[in-house]
């Protein structure tokens, strides 16, 4: 790593600053050392700050890992067969992807997962001098495949293990944040995309897709044969999952109709809506006083009653209540 990447990371923990108080080259560059926020330490090893709680992986992610780190030497040889199997071009579906992100030359870009640096290299071509990369992933056998594919590459470029599910980057650091192919292995798809939202500034694009055959195909022979060998073709949709900011979302099926793409921009919170326009008709009220101001049933004697007296005023039911309750409550609490 390097000491400008130092303001973009955070204690994961508590997204909390870092420190670093050990040797650096002239340019900055720190091979071996520790970052540290408080008691927390995080090392930095052979140039990759180490954000993975070792200790704390559960079985299945202890697994991923070996998987990767066992399969980073081969993985680029066979992946090209995901797309050819769907008569695909790898390049050009890429590509089609990372136009989601609407990067511009000076576009700070957190890549999740990027295993061996695939979608990083195609990033990193459409950024400039100005524009930062930063790559992420749990495996140090497949971002060291991605550091060696990003050699001499001349835009700044940062890699981080960590876990997806708790990201090492400050609130609102990055423009935009692309992952694909890692989701259905994160311990908690929610958590991910919750942190994704957490560290791209508000209005910036999030680009997710992962294996997931649309349910309408899970019957057929074409989704059998595909999810015998590789049972991730039948994880479902993480729509449950998607987070509240999530706006502008559009949903769709690429590379044969098997994997998912989300794109989505990030937003402030939940959706927020004019709630409190007059709704015309007998009975009357708004979206907010409708949801909000319900006090208590009464009985249907009474109810019949209320609706004869609004009809004989010419009131909607919401003006005549909201009269007789504020008038009711007055005389009681003179
Ligand atoms: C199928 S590869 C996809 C790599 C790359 N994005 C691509 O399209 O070729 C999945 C990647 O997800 C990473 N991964 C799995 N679980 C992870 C986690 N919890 N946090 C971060 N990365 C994870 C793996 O190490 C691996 O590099």
């Amino acid at each position: 790593m390097n000491l400008w990447e130092l303001p973009f990371f955070v204690s994961p923990l508590d997204q909390q600053a870092l420190q670093y108080k050990g040797s650096s080259s002239a340019s900055g560059d720190i091979q071996q050392g520790v970052l540290n926020a408080g008691q927390a330490e995080f090392p930095v090893i052979d140039g990759f700050p180490n954000f993975v709680p070792t200790h704390n992986l559960s079985d299945k992610t202890k697994s991923v890992v070996a998987f990767y780190d066992d399969r980073s030497e081969t993985y680029d040889q066979y992946l090209h067969l995901t797309f050819h199997t769907h008569g695909e071009d790898e390049n050009k579906v890429r590509n089609g992807l990372i136009d989601l992100l609407e990067l511009n030359p000076d576009s700070t870009v957190l890549e999740v997962a990027a295993g061996s640096g695939r979608d990083s290299e195609i990033i990193a071509g459409r950024l400039g001098a100005k524009g930062k990369l930063f790559l992420q992933d749990i495996s140090s056998g497949m971002l060291n495949k991605a550091r060696e594919r990003l050699q001499g590459c001349t835009i700044p470029v940062s890699y981080a293990l960590a876990d997806a599910c708790a990201l090492p980057y400050a609130d609102n650091s990055v423009d935009c944040v692309y992952s694909f192919g890692g989701l259905g292995e994160f311990p908690d798809i929610r958590s991910a995309l919750a942190e994704m939202v957490r560290v791209c500034k508000p209005g910036g694009k999030i680009v997710v897709g992962d294996e997931s055959i649309p349910v309408w195909l899970r019957n057929t022979e074409f989704a059998k044969i595909l999810s015998t060998t590789n049972p991730q073709f039948m994880a479902p949709l993480p729509l449950e999952q998607m987070p509240v900011e999530a706006r502008q979302v559009c949903v769709r099926w690429i590379i044969g109709g098997v994997f998912y793409l989300i794109d989505f921009r990030v937003g402030n919170g939940a959706p927020e809506g004019n709630f409190d326009y007059p709704i015309p008709g007998p009975r009357g009220g708004t979206l907010r006083s409708r949801y909000l101001g319900q006090l208590e049933g009464v009985t249907p004697e009474a109810k019949e009653l209320a609706h004869k007296a609004r009809g004989k005023r010419g009131m909607s039911m919401h003006a005549w209540l909201e009269e007789a309750v504020r008038k009711a409550a007055a005389d009681d609490l003179k």
